[in-house]
C-alpha cells in the first residue's frame, strides 16, 4: 500500500451530549395480558411507575409510583376497585391520579394529586405515553392495528425482555446500520433501502440469513418504527423446509439514559395443515432461533461508546437520516423542523 505524503491525525470521537429528556411516544411495557390487579412496578424514565388493573374497570392504570404523601412505592400496594391503595397508610389513587379516600382525615389536600400517565392496550400490547411537554398523545401516532393478532390464525406474542446497558439511541441506529448484517447476522443483504415518513421510520431488505432460513426461500423483512420505540418486523422464511411468516417485535423502553429495556416478541402464523402440536412446536424453535440471531447485537451494544460523529464509508446506510429523523422525539413538537418528517427515501443497494 502507498503511505500517504503527510501524517494523518486520528479521529476523536465526540459522544455528542445526551438528550434532556425521553422520547415522545408510545412505549411497550409488556404484553397486556401480563398486567393484573396485582400492582407491578417499571422503571422508567429516569423514574418509578405503578401499573395495574383497575378491579371493576378492567382497564390497565398506570401511576407515578412514589406516593406524594411520604414516599412509599405505590407498586408494593393493593388495588382497591379501580383505585391503587399505598402501602404505607392506605391512601388510595384512583386510575386518574387523583386521591379519593384517606382513612384517618376529614378532608383530603387539594394537592394529593399523582401523574396518571396515557395508556394503550393494542395488538396484545400494553403501551405507554411519554411526552416532556405533557400533551395528550397524538392521534396519528397510535401503533396501527395488526389485524393478524386479532385473526385467530397466528400464535400469541412470545416475549422475551433484554436489557441493555447503554443509551437506547443505539439501539434504533440499528435500522439504518447495513454494514453490521453480515459480520454480525451472517446475511447476505441483496437489497437495501430506507425510508422516514413523519413518525414512520422503515427499512426494506431481501436477502438471506444463516440462522432464520434454511437456503431454500431467502428472506425479506419490512421493519418499520412507529414512533421512537416500537418497530415490528414482518418476516417470511423457511424452517424445516416450510415457508413461516412471522411478525416480530423489538420495543424497547429507556430505563435512565444509560440504560433500556427491550421487548423482544415473536408472533407466527398457525399452519393450519399442522397439529397444534406441531404449530407450537416451530414457534419456539423459530423463537429460539430470533432470539439467537438478536443476541448477536446485544453484545455489541452493551459494550459500545456512543459516537456523534462516526467514520462512514461509502457502503454504510444513512446513518445520519435516521439520526435525524429519531431526534425529532426530543423537540418540542412547534420545533420540528419539516426536514426531518418530510417521506425520504434511501436506497443504498
Ligand atoms: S406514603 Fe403513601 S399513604 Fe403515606
Ligand atoms: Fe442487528
Amino acid at each position: 500500500m502507498n503511505q500517504p505524503a503527510t501524517p494523518r491525525k486520528p479521529h476523536i470521537i465526540v459522544a455528542d451530549t445526551m438528550p434532556e429528556r425521553y422520547a415522545r411516544g408510545w412505549h411497550v411495557l409488556d404484553k397486556a395480558s401480563e398486567i393484573t390487579t396485582k400492582p407491578r412496578m417499571f422503571d422508567v424514565f429516569g423514574t418509578r411507575l405503578a401499573v395495574y388493573r383497575g378491579d371493576k374497570d378492567g382497564q390497565v392504570h398506570i401511576l407515578d409510583a412514589y406516593c406524594p404523601h411520604m414516599g412509599a412505592d405505590l407498586s408494593k400496594g393493593y388495588v382497591k376497585d379501580d383505585s391503587l391503595v399505598c402501602p404505607f397508610h392506605a391512601w388510595s389513587w384512583g386510575g386518574d391520579g387523583i386521591c379519593n379516600d384517606i382513612p384517618y382525615a376529614k378532608k383530603i389536600p387539594e394537592k394529593a394529586v399523582i401523574k396518571s400517565w396515557p395508556v394503550l392496550e393494542k395488538n396484545g400490547l400494553l403501551f405507554v405515553w411519554n411526552d416532556a411537554e405533557n400533551n395528550p398523545p397524538i392521534p396519528e401516532q397510535e401503533p396501527e392495528r395488526m389485524e393478524d393478532y386479532y385473526s385467530g390464525e397466528w400464535t400469541d406474542w412470545t416475549m422475551t425482555q433484554v436489557p441493555i446497558e447503554n443509551n437506547c439511541r443505539e439501539l434504533v441506529d440499528n435500522m439504518a446500520d447495513l454494514g453490521h448484517f453480515g459480520p454480525v447476522h451472517y446475511s447476505r443483504v441483496k437489497s437495501f433501502k430506507n425510508i422516514q415518513d413523519g413518525h414512520r421510520y422503515i427499512q426494506v431488505m431481501e436477502g438471506g440469513h444463516e440462522i432464520l432460513e434454511d437456503g431454500t426461500t431467502g428472506m425479506t423483512t419490512t421493519a418499520i418504527y412507529e414512533g421512537p420505540a416500537y418497530m415490528t418486523t414482518t418476516m417470511t422464511g423457511s424452517l424445516y423446509g416450510r415457508p413461516v411468516t412471522v411478525h416480530l417485535l423489538v420495543s424497547h423502553y429507556p430505563v435512565h439514559m444509560n440504560k433500556f429495556l427491550i421487548n423482544f416478541g415473536v408472533m407466527m402464523k398457525k399452519d393450519p395443515n399442522l397439529p397444534d402440536v406441531v404449530n407450537r412446536d416451530m414457534v419456539d424453535k423459530y423463537t429460539r432461533m430470533s432470539i439467537d440471531s438478536f443476541i448477536q447485537d446485544v453484545e455489541i451494544w452493551d459494550n459500545k461508546v456512543r459516537v456523534g460523529n462516526p467514520v462512514l464509508c461509502d457502503g454504510d446506510g444513512p446513518i445520519h437520516m435516521l439520526r435525524k429523523w429519531y431526534s425529532q422525539f426530543y423537540l418540542n413538537l412547534a420545533d420540528i423542523p419539516e426536514d426531518l418528517v418530510k417521506h425520504k427515501e434511501h436506497v443504498s443497494l
